[in-house]
């Protein structure tokens, strides 16, 4: 029989003590389950409903974790896996990539500040140290006309996880804290991290717009400047990768001169490992 998720009780909580540190300016509301398929499912069960924004859902495990393009995400205890419902009254539906984008600018600054660690972002929202993944921000959103109703950010940490754990495959492309750092982590205080700086950076976005992000993004990013790949469903353009425009777009140089890229997977043409 289907048993329905029940979260965990929040006396006791670490995870709910570590959320109620951060700023909470936009994000209120916390559940956290020990298993969910997916918080990214649930939580767009509760936007259905009718949930206000600044609902934080985090589960220990996922049993049918989603990533982009519907891949799997592998999602073992250890990681770090939670999803935001957001109803930005001033994004347009096609300005939606740009929380992605700012997103993971916030991941990439924690990595930085908390442990060390230099990480770099792939267009449009993998979180990459040594070229491996760590970090990946999955999107959805209800729309009514060119109006997102609301917004789904989900995002997964590759924490306190051994490489040996993920599917054969995808080993020689993913990376962890635990493993760069040689020790795992504690994962409330980092979840706690996460949230100050998502929060802060997701402020920046709403009152300021994307040009307050987009230098911090620059700096961070992979491959600007340089030949890549994209993958667009079955085709695959290449050309170097100029900028990013004020919707979250890439611009690409090609033979035939500037194309906007808007959806697709990058292949950066230095790199051996991709996914
Ligand atoms: C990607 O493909 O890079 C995006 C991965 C996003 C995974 C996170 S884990 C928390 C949230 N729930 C899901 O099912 N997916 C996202």
């Amino acid at each position: 029989m289907f048993e329905p998720s029940v979260p965990l009780e929040p006396r006791n909580d670490p995870f709910y003590h570590a959320f109620a540190n951060t700023a909470q300016i936009v994000f209120k509301r916390f559940l956290h389950f020990e298993t969910l398929t997916s918080t990214n499912e649930y939580i767009k069960n509760q936007g259905v409903a009718g949930e206000p924004e600044g609902l934080v859902v985090l589960a220990d495990v996922q049993t049918a974790g989603i990533g982009r393009f519907t891949r799997y995400w592998h999602s073992p205890q250890g990681g770090l896996y939670f999803s935001l419902l957001l109803r930005p009254s001033t994004l347009k539906v096609d300005e939606v990539p740009l929380i992605n984008l700012t997103t993971s600018v916030a991941i990439a600054k924690v990595l930085k500040d908390a442990y060390g660690i230099s990480a770099s972002l792939k267009w449009p929202n993998d979180v990459l140290v040594q070229d491996r993944k760590i970090a990946g921000i999955l999107a959805e959103q209800q729309i009514l006309g060119d109006t997102p109703l609301f917004v789904i950010i989900g995002i997964g940490i590759n924490v306190n996880i051994s490489i040996s754990s993920f599917p054969p495959d995808l080993q020689p492309n993913v990376t962890s804290i635990q493993e760069l750092l040689g020790k795992p982590v504690e994962l409330p205080r980092l979840f706690s991290y996460f949230m100050g700086q998502i929060e802060y950076w997701y402020l920046k976005l709403r009152d300021q717009g994307f040009a307050a992000i987009a230098p911090h993004w620059r700096q961070l990013c992979l491959h600007l400047n340089k030949p890549i790949q994209i993958a667009i469903k079955e085709e695959s353009i290449t050309g170097i990768s100029i900028d990013i425009t004020n919707d979250g777009s890439l611009i690409l140089l090609t033979d035939t001169g500037r194309k906007i890229i808007r959806t697709g997977d990058v292949t950066n043409l230095q790199l051996k490992n991709q996914d």
